[in-house]
């Protein structure tokens, strides 16, 4: 009665909304590309050990091709009758070659077909992502680049700590990303195996050569367990959890990059392309994308929590519980790129007040650790150097001025050890040249810093273009 691919055993039609409640057409037809690949990489292995012919092959293989232009050019209604994007094309093929279409599906289960098509997809998102990280990763080094000699508050607790360069401060956020691709790798090898030939869970009784399907579609390497095949999502979380730090990497940007725009720092501006008005207030230049990346971060966050909630009770093998993988990484892949695409672009539009900046650090006591190592420096041990210059900063609020307005006199008056050139010792450009430690923020070090990023960055593009070319499949 039933004009399901699996319609045999059954007596009845299927109930018209659960029909609609179980399908997965309307978000894994995204994954065509991949599905189509995987049932050509299939049928060549199928043929090669003569478990088809090699003209059901030809049919098969240019049948599917042809859909694959139908799909690209629009051409193909994707129906719900259909399920998911597995039978949609299967029956397609079916219909256009016949018997032959018929074929493709020995010794292969939708179990094993789903879990081959995500792996290749998100194997080829992962890619993608990488080159937008890259992107982001030369936005920041350009910026850091351009105001090389910048220099502002450096904070803790949200209170001036220390000053800084301004480049110093943005390569954090690249050293950040350094890490994200990485771990972007680590997703790619983890959805760079081939689950293939498991079967619907426990293997399949035709000699099927599992490695060749593997080498067709440029994998790395074949599951060795068919269960595991079927049911690791491990790929998955790794995507979803890789993608929610790198979205907490991008809502701490954002949120600086708020409070910076903010007419209380006013250490930015942002481009005026780059920013929304309001209805209401004429004045309004509002920093919605940082905003909406913060909100985003929440959303992948999300969907990292709900692939972990779903895979924690789920008995082995195969159940439909984990076609709920699917909406969630679409999402998180979607929000991911989009995110790193505007920040790119927020980054290279965004001037840097640096009169603000300067300010923020001139107008302040940010150089008192610099009052004290001038003391240990002269011999005194670091704590009476601090309780002296705590003693100097309390003296100069009382005075309502700042260390570098104290005269020579006021400073002896406090230690005998001061001498003329601790005005120099605390001013912005001395404190920042003197923290030459690896990794600090002196001048010598953030070029070296600037300099290893750039050599990291082309060692990323150089992987990121062999993981893209690993991609094209047909
Ligand atoms: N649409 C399904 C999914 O995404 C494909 C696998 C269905 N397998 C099955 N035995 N019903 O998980």
């Amino acid at each position: 009665m039933s004009e399901k691919l699996w319609g045999g055993r059954f007596s009845k039609t299927t109930d018209e909304m659960i029909n609609e409640f179980q399908a997965s057409i309307d978000f894994d037809k995204r994954m065509y590309y991949e599905d189509i690949a995987g049932s050509i990489a299939h049928a060549t292995m199928l043929q090669k050990c003569g478990i088809i012919s090699s003209e059901d092959k030809e049919a098969i293989v240019a049948g599917l091709k042809k859909i694959l232009k139908d799909i690209e050019e629009g051409n193909f209604e994707f129906s719900v009758d259909l399920e998911d994007i597995h039978m949609n094309i299967e029956k397609r093929l079916t219909d256009a070659i016949g018997e032959a279409g018929g074929r493709l599906h020995t010794a292969r289960s939708r179990n094993d077909q789903v879990a081959l098509d995500t792996h290749l997809y998100v194997r080829r998102e992962v890619a993608e992502i990488e080159a937008l990280i890259i992107d982001m990763q030369e936005a920041l080094l350009e910026t850091a680049d351009k105001y090389k000699d910048v220099i502002m508050p450096g904070y803790t607790h949200l209170q001036r700590a220390q000053p800084i360069l301004f480049a110093h401060h943005m390569l954090a956020y690249f050293a950040m990303l350094v890490r994200d691709f990485a771990r972007f790798q680590g997703v790619y090898e983890r959805a760079d195996i081939m689950p293939l030939g498991a079967g619907a869970l426990a293997g399949t009784t035709f000699p099927i050569d599992r490695e060749f399907v593997a080498k067709e579609l440029n994998f790395g390497s074949i599951y060795h367990n068919s269960l595991d095949a079927v049911s690791d999502r491990d790929y998955i979380m790794e995507f979803l959890s890789a993608a929610s730090i790198l979205m907490a990497h991008l809502s701490r940007l954002s949120e600086e990059t708020i409070l910076w725009c903010s007419r209380e720092f006013s250490f930015i501006e942002l481009d005026d392309a780059h920013c929304t008005g309001s209805s209401m207030m004429p004045q309004k230049k509002n920093p919605d994308v940082s905003e909406l990346v913060r909100g985003k971060a929440g959303r992948v966050i999300g969907h990292l929590t709900a692939m972990l909630t779903t895979v924690k009770g789920l008995p082995l093998a195969y159940n439909k519980d984990l076609q709920e993988d699917k909406e969630g990484l679409f999402d998180a892949i979607d929000t991911v790129k989009f995110s790193l695409l505007v920040y790119a672009r927020i980054i290279r539009g965004m001037k840097v007040k640096e009169d603000m900046m300067r300010r923020a650090v001139e107008e302040d006591f940010s150089n008192a650790t610099d009052l004290a190592d001038y003391l240990v420096k002269k011999g005194m041990p670091f704590r009476g150097a601090h309780e002296v210059a705590g003693k100097a900063v309390h003296y100069a609020i009382e005075k309502g001025v700042y260390l570098k307005d104290l005269s020579i006199e006021e400073f002896k008056s406090l230690s005998p050890l001061f001498d003329d050139d601790i005005k120099d010792a605390i001013r912005p450009e001395t404190c920042v040249a003197g923290r030459n430690s690896l990794g600090g923020t002196g001048y010598e070090q953030v070029k070296l810093q600037r300099e290893l990023s750039q050599k990291i960055i082309e060692a990323e593009k150089q992987y990121a273009k062999e993981a893209a070319d690993r991609q094209i499949l047909i």
